[in-house]
């Protein structure tokens, strides 16, 4: 794991000393093999590879995998609009890149409260200056305010909590902490669930604190998106389901209200997809919508749905970031995503629409897709939860479909668009990085028991 962390830094050197032409090759390739290394952790965490500093087990080992496949695959989006950039701006966006990817890697495996609530919210500082620096429109400086002050705010309980926790047991590691006896000790439950979540809540994000959501998705560069919806929100499910475990069983009784607040938002974020106009906002509500599920699931506490939400942020991940690969591609054709302008694009891009429907049918749970495999998972562990519940899943999941569907026929089916004078086709690279996002999740359909 240190070895590996080193070998992140340098990539560092690679990009100042790499000449201007190798730049992004270099980069790229750098990424796909610090990937391969990173896919030892599937076979060391059969012996659950743990010391006092990282910690590599069924939970974080597969999203740590994922968040170094996804870099190469951000650069890869990212090479067409920005090598037209000066250089020295290009090496500092690699370099911001890669800081959020080391940031986002070690949060992943930290073993100690405090080291990883250090890299959640030092991953913040990378993805505001992504943001606010290189996205396209004047929109995006309050994007990042929003961004900021919703993380931070999170962030002041959970760093109250672990403080005062340190100040009396002298230390944060998870296995030798003895959480349960502090909390049979604490007045509030309900204080302290909230206090210890708040952050994670926020960043994955429960509906209610979601806002800041869209409106970063729709400002930041596709870079921003992908890893925004395929790395960041996943550290907020990890965070829930790391502490949920370490939790005694009464605490979850507390927590009623947040699921039915997650139910609810399951549910209200999928209808409200159906009104969205512009194509990142859709995407971006959709993940509101597949991350509550994960609230649910890391709240009802069972081996089934710690398995289900694992596996859903996983899919999720590849999914939307695919999702967003390809409103990107077009957005930089036609210079816009609202909806119903794009209508027709089938006959610009007839192969795209081929991975349009591929990945529209991941997003609704088609089956054998690994997203179908995540639901069905959360679905059983809800029903033996609440029948009740299951049952208003059940509609939330109608309308996935519902909104998918529509997607996918509002933008592809129609006229063509007489605006556009000439149209381009997809390159080699588009298909490859769209293939990419697909490749981990065909093999996982194929063998799951690699992440379970
Ligand atoms: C990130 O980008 C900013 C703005 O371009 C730059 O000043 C900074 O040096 C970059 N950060 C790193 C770590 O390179």
């Amino acid at each position: 794991m240190v070895v590996l962390t080193l070998a992140w830094i340098t990539i560092t050197i690679s990009v100042a000393l790499s000449p201007a032409k190798r730049l992004w090759p270099t980069c790229i390739i750098h990424g796909f093999i610090y990937f391969f290394f990173s896919v030892i952790w599937l076979y060391t965490e059969a012996q659950n590879y743990n010391n006092d500093y990282f910690i590599i087990d069924k939970i974080s080992g597969p999203l740590a995998i994922l968040s170094c496949w996804l870099y190469p695959l951000t650069l890869l989006a990212s090479l067409n609009k920005m090598s037209i950039e000066p250089i020295y701006r290009q090496r500092c966006y690699i370099l911001n890149a890669t800081v959020l990817q080391v940031t986002t890697l070690l949060a992943f495996t930290a073993a100690d409260m405090m080291l990883f609530f250090l890299f959640f919210e030092a991953s913040l500082i990378p993805t505001l200056i992504i943001i606010s620096r290189w996205g396209a429109q004047k929109a995006r400086v309050g994007a990042s305010n929003y961004l900021s002050v919703y993380t931070l705010g999170g962030a002041a309980p959970l760093l109250t909590l672990l403080l005062i926790f340190y100040s009396r047991y002298g230390t944060l590691n998870p296995d030798s902490t003895p959480y349960f006896t502090w909390f049979t000790t604490f007045p509030h439950p309900v204080l302290f669930w909230v206090a210890l979540n708040l952050p994670f809540l926020i960043k994955l994000p429960l509906y209610g604190f979601h806002l800041w959501l869209p409106m970063a998705h729709v400002e930041a560069p596709v870079e921003g998106s992908m890893i925004l919806a395929a790395t960041l929100l996943k550290l907020g499910g990890y965070g829930m389901i790391r502490t949920s475990t370490m939790l005694p069983e009464p605490l979850f009784k507390t927590s009623i209200l947040f699921m039915a607040i997650a139910l609810f938002g399951v549910m209200v974020t999928a209808v409200l997809c159906y009104r969205q106009t512009d194509l990142k906002a859709l995407i971006a509500a959709s993940s509101i919508s597949h991350m509550n599920l994960v609230v649910a699931a890391a709240l009802i506490h069972s081996s089934w749905s710690y398995t289900g939400a694992v596996a859903m942020m996983i899919a999720h991940g590849l999914t939307s970031s695919a999702l967003f690969c390809l409103a990107n591609t077009i957005y930089e054709r036609t210079n816009n995503r609202t909806i119903i302008i794009l209508r027709g694009a089938l006959v610009m891009f007839p192969l795209a629409g081929a991975w349009w429907l591929l990945f529209v049918l991941h997003n609704m749970g088609f089956p054998p897709t690994l997203n179908f495999m995540a639901e069905t998972a959360l679905m059983i562990a809800l029903y033996y939860w609440s029948k009740t519940c299951f049952f208003s899943i059940c509609f939330a999941l109608v309308f996935t479909t519902g909104y998918s569907l529509y997607m996918l026929y509002s933008t592809f089916q129609g006229p063509f668009p007489m605006y556009i004078k000439v149209p381009l086709q997809f390159v080699i690279r588009e298909h490859f990085l769209v293939f990419m996002h697909f490749l981990p999740m065909a093999l996982l359909v194929v063998y799951p028991l690699l992440m379970l």
